[in-house]
């Protein structure tokens, strides 16, 4: 027995096609992270969605990006802004949970993505101040990840040094080492 198909197929891929992501492929992402489990029911993701030349939301989040990211995320059709709300609603309290819940919400989003050939490649490297300040963020809501979104492109339409980078090997620790402390 192998591991599912939607975590098997998924990776980071820095080749991404300029295709648009359907309306209702793109709904269903969102979809899926509705489902996501969440300590008190909170569901304390956030996204902000943008897309290629809809609006301006797609140019405001890709300014956000540094350079490394924006030299293959260009690319992407969508870019999305995932935060979290930082306390309980029902009481104010600060909720440890909330970047936990909001990462199995993302996780949601990576499986659907796959079952659909979809790509998503998160991001940590941006500006948060910028990105807090451009969307106006309120306070007790923090920005996590830009994600990148599309199907995956074709390698010879991109430059060469992303296709070395899309061609590295992926490496993980061994599953004995997630009992160690260390
Ligand atoms: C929270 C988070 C932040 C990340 N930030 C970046 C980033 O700024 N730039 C980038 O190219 N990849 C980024 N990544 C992608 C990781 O480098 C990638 O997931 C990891 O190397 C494992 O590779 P895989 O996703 O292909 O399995 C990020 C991933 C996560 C989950």
């Amino acid at each position: 027995m192998e591991i599912i198909d939607s975590i098997k197929n998924r990776y980071s891929t820095v080749l991404f096609s300029s295709a648009p992501v359907e309306k209702k492929n793109l709904d269903l992402l969102f979809e899926a992270a509705r489902w996501a489990p969440s300590a008190f029911n909170e569901q304390p993701w956030r996204f902000i969605i943008g897309i290629k030349e809809k609006d301006d939301i797609y140019k405001k989040l890709f300014e956000c990006l540094v350079e490394t990211n924006k030299h293959w995320a260009q690319h992407a059709p969508v870019l999305v802004l995932v935060s979290a709300k930082m306390i309980f609603s029902h009481n104010s309290n600060p909720n440890r949970s909330s970047f936990y819940d909001t990462g199995l919400a993302v996780g949601n989003i990576l499986a659907q993505a796959t079952s659909l050939n979809l790509f998503v490649h998160q991001m940590g490297g941006f500006n948060i101040d910028k990105a807090k300040k451009i969307f106006t963020i309120p306070e007790n809501f923090e920005p996590i990840v830009i994600m990148a979104i599309g199907y995956k492109g074709k390698p010879e339409d991109l430059p060469d040094d992303l296709q070395l980078r899309e061609k590295k090997a992926r490496i993980r620790k061994h599953v004995d080492d997630f009992n160690k402390f260390v």
